[in-house]
């Protein structure tokens, strides 16, 4: 998390003793038993690049015996050099690159998988390779029974490896360690799990294949969903052990989960209002926190870095929605007074934390909630009580995510925060006004607050695009302040306080790890396309109430300044597929699809 330039630092090894290896040519070739059936597949990526530098990913894949070491074989076609490596170890003979397992992914059961990665150099033309072999076996995606014709009558090959150990052993990279020790930010040098069931509703929109490969977080939004659900309005069958299982399958290197059931859930809107009443802690804490634990403790899945996304909407409520404010709530002053949502998410991250390959980001509003001096720095102090609540402390906690399933810009490209333009309507005395200063900003102050100095931020990027034929592309300089304002600003909504199926949304930045200091990744946490609630009332059995916020012809309350919600119509319940609404998003998407 972090600042890039931590991970850099991280990134030290290794292979400058490659060349004493002495590797001449394909000789690495290993023993296979007798009609074993090998078979591996390789995906390789590059995930980044900058001049002549470039960086690598490799998921291989075991789909034949299970391997209790493993050693592949590749060669660049355009003199690219391996620089460093991690997740295996790496040596370079000309064109030919090996890497071995290390010590602790050694061993990889059929279906199972391994991801190194490194860091490159190419000086013009970077061609992916497109051929591997996995001990000696080509990777072709298949098994492939073979009795090794270079063998004796053992198996043996002909001609052995050398052994001769390189004179400066390659160590490991940090970026992803072993099992059982996390990494400093689990987006970086890996692949995310794409969601099937999300992937499915968004092909069957036209266009939707443009962007049904993303990485979209799985939200375990009610008890039931742990299971699977069939039928509900935003789950399918899949539980947590499914998407777990299909994870190692699709050979990613993290899983995003959303954990959001708290007792009294959404105490300040009503269309996410969830299936546990405000006193339920003890079955949030058995029912729901417990078995999720379960799972993502199971030795299975041990390979795989776990994210949780902790409790959306629910701590920032206690400052701004309460007693004293005009935007006060009943149900927020309740959940303020019985403790129940820093007692909740302080259990789930005390659970959820001990679990050695878990990571936990917890939820920090937007800058257009908590942006004003009297919220930031009490949400960043209450945020450090909870993360030390219930027998946790703060190590439990990776990181922050903010604008989870809204809508502000991450840049205002044409607007600067002055003092003169805070006094604006849009901005309102705000001190920030797009979500990338706030959040490294707020980054600072969590840090003050006693929080570790290397957590990093995400920013839910999934629908703060705001592309399309109304987006300005340049600022407006005449007229009053707030025309100059409002003809400079590429967030369209009527107000801040809107967070209901926007209207003239698009789809925001991809999913992408340290894009900017402080940040850990943008993400698409909130699945686009589906629903943020209800537009006129609909009977469900999901605990969704009907948040008039989700109206368009509602006139807004205090928690909007009174003003129209910009939200769409004909939308279904929260977190029901809404095919317009994904079909605007795709259409209104910056940077354009
Ligand atoms: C809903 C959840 C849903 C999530 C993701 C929330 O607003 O309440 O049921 O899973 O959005 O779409």
């Amino acid at each position: 998390m972090r600042l890039v330039s931590s991970r850099t630092r991280k990134q030290r090894i290794a292979i400058g003793a490659v060349a004493v290896l002495g590797l001449g040519g394909l000789s690495v070739i290993q023993a296979l038993p007798a009609s074993a059936a090998a078979g591996c597949s390789v995906t390789y990526s590059v995930t980044g690049s900058w001049n002549n530098g470039f960086q690598g990913n490799i998921v291989i894949r075991n789909v034949g015996d299970a391997w209790s070491s493993w050693n592949l074989t590749f060669s660049f076609a355009n003199g690219q050099t391996v620089q460093q490596g991690w997740g295996g170890r790496f040596s370079q003979s000309g064109t030919q690159v090996t890497v071995a397992n290390e010590s602790w992914n050694g061993s990889v059961p059929n279906g199972g998988s391994v991801n190194p990665g490194f860091i490159g150099s190419h000086s013009g033309t970077n061609t992916n390779p497109t051929s591997f072999a996995v001990n000696g076996v080509a990777c072709t995606g298949a098994p492939v029974t073979s009795n090794p014709t270079t063998g004796g009558p053992t198996g043996n090959p002909t001609t052995r490896p050398p052994t001769t150990p390189p004179t400066t052993p390659p160590t490991s990279n940090p970026t992803t360690g072993p099992p059982g020790q996390r990494v400093d930010n689990p987006y970086a040098g890996g692949r995310g799990y794409v969601n099937p069931e999300w992937k499915a509703k968004a092909e069957g929109v036209s266009g939707g294949s443009r962007v049904s490969s993303n990485p979209t977080a799985v939200w375990i939004d009610r008890i039931a969903a742990i299971e699977g659900t069939d039928g509900s309005s935003s789950n399918g069958p899949m539980g947590v052990e499914d998407h777990l299982l299909e994870a190692i399958r699709q050979g990613a290197s993290y899983i995003q989960f959303v954990i959001y059931n708290l007792p009294g859930r959404d105490c300040a809107a009503l269309a996410s209002n969830g299936e546990l009443g405000p006193t339920e802690i003890d079955r949030y804490k058995t029912e729901y926190i417990d078995p999720i634990a379960a799972y993502q403790n199971d030795s299975r899945f041990r390979s795989l870095r776990i994210i949780n996304i902790i409790e959306i909407d629910s701590l920032p409520n206690l400052i701004t929605n309460v007693s004293g404010r005009a935007t006060e709530t009943a149900m927020c002053n309740t959940m303020k007074a019985n403790g129940n949502y820093v007692n909740g998410v302080g259990y789930a991250l005390a659970k959820l934390g001990a679990i050695p390959n878990t990571y936990q980001y917890i939820d920090a509003a937007h800058h257009g909630w908590i942006g004003w001096d009297d919220n930031f720095g009490p949400t960043a102090e209450l945020l450090a009580t909870a993360a030390r609540a219930q027998g946790s402390n703060i190590a439990n906690v990776t990181g922050f995510i903010t604008n989870t399933a809204n809508y502000s810009a991450l840049q205002e490209p044409y607007i600067t925060v002055t003092e003169q333009n805070r006094q604006s309507k849009w901005i309102d005395w705000n001190r920030y006004n797009d979500e990338l200063s706030f959040a490294q900003a707020f980054r600072t102050r969590l840090v003050q607050a006693g929080f570790p100095s290397n957590i990093g931020m995400l920013i839910d990027t999934s629908r703060n695009g705001w592309g399309g034929s109304a987006r300005p592309t340049g600022p407006v300089t005449t007229g009053t302040l707030d025309e100059q304002i409002n003809g400079s600003r590429i967030d369209r909504r009527i107000h801040k306080g809107n967070w209901c199926n926007q209207s003239g949304a698009g789809l925001g930045e991809r999913p992408r790890a340290n894009p900017a200091t402080g940040i850990d990744a943008y993400v698409w946490v909130k699945p686009p396309g589906e629903s943020d609630g209800s537009s006129t009332e609909i009977p469900n059995n999901e605990g969704k109430g009907f948040d008039r916020m989700c109206d368009p012809t509602y006139g807004g309350n205090a928690r909007n300044g009174n003003n129209a919600t910009g939200a769409l119509s004909g939308a279904p319940i929260s977190g029901a597929w809404f095919s317009a609404q994904f079909s605007q998003l795709m259409q209104n998407a910056y940077p354009a699809l």
